[in-house]
């Protein structure tokens, strides 16, 4: 959706906790809710959800609120959760293997259909029912099963090179876990995790002693 293309990724950033808590209030029953008890919830102050959400047009009504399962769902579609995705992750260690046997992604359209790794004691193996694979066969891989998403969890060594080979493939996006920085070309997707920037994060509010501010 064109429209769309214009949120800020600070709003965009946002979504997925607006989702979150929004799943929460349907867990509970609760059909529809302002903005101000929504931010007694979520912490984001009362003005920015308002300013957020209305970036999607007429979801809250003055005096009524919002309605959680309208906003829940629309959210899913801004965020693409409507769409099914298949993925590989490349990397079948304790990470790659932790994340092939977390089953909440898939529920969520993120399917894994293959794990490659380049040790051989690894190749052959299954996690769930994930077959890991030689990784020379990645790029075939790719362009047969058609796949969307690579995930990264080699060591930071290998993710560039890994990284090339998904590009040469037309991935279309790379969920990068490798502590390195990936130079890929602009019509990729990239998206980094670094847990450790979280952890660091936990140790600066410890050391000073300070609570989190709205992000
Ligand atoms: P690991 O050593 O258990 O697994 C790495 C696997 O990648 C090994 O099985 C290795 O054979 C395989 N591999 C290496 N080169 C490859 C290549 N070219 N193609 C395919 N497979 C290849 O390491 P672990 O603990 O699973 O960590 C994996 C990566 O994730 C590391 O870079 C680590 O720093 C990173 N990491 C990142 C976190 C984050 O929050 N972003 C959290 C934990 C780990």
């Amino acid at each position: 959706q064109k429209s769309n293309t214009k949120i800020s990724m600070a709003v965009i950033r946002r979504l997925p906790k607006y989702r979150r808590y929004l799943e929460e209030l349907l867990d509970k029953g609760i059909n529809r809710i302002s903005s101000r008890e929504l931010s007694k919830i979520i912490g984001f102050t009362a003005s920015q959800i308002r300013q957020d959400l209305n970036n999607f047009g007429g979801f809250g009504q003055q005096g009524y609120g919002y309605n959680v399962a309208a906003l829940y769902e629309e959210i899913g579609k801004i965020l693409g959760l409507d769409n099914v995705y298949n993925t590989i992750i490349i990397g079948a260690g304790n990470l790659g293997q932790a994340i092939a046997n977390y089953t909440n992604f898939e529920k969520a359209g993120f399917i894994p259909k293959a794990m490659f790794d380049i040790n051989p004691r690894l190749i052959g193996l299954k996690i769930r029912d994930i077959e890991i694979m030689d990784a020379d066969n990645i790029e075939e891989y790719i362009k047969e099963n058609n796949i969307d998403i690579g995930i990264i969890c080699t060591d930071k060594e290998h993710a560039q090179d890994v990284a090339d080979k998904l590009i040469k493939s037309n991935i279309k996006g790379i969920w990068n876990f490798a502590p390195t920085d990936l130079n890929v070309p602009e019509h990729i997707m990239l998206e980094n995790v670094h847990l450790s920037e979280s952890l660091y994060t936990l140790s600066f509010l410890l050391k000073h002693n300070r609570e989190q501010e709205d992000v």
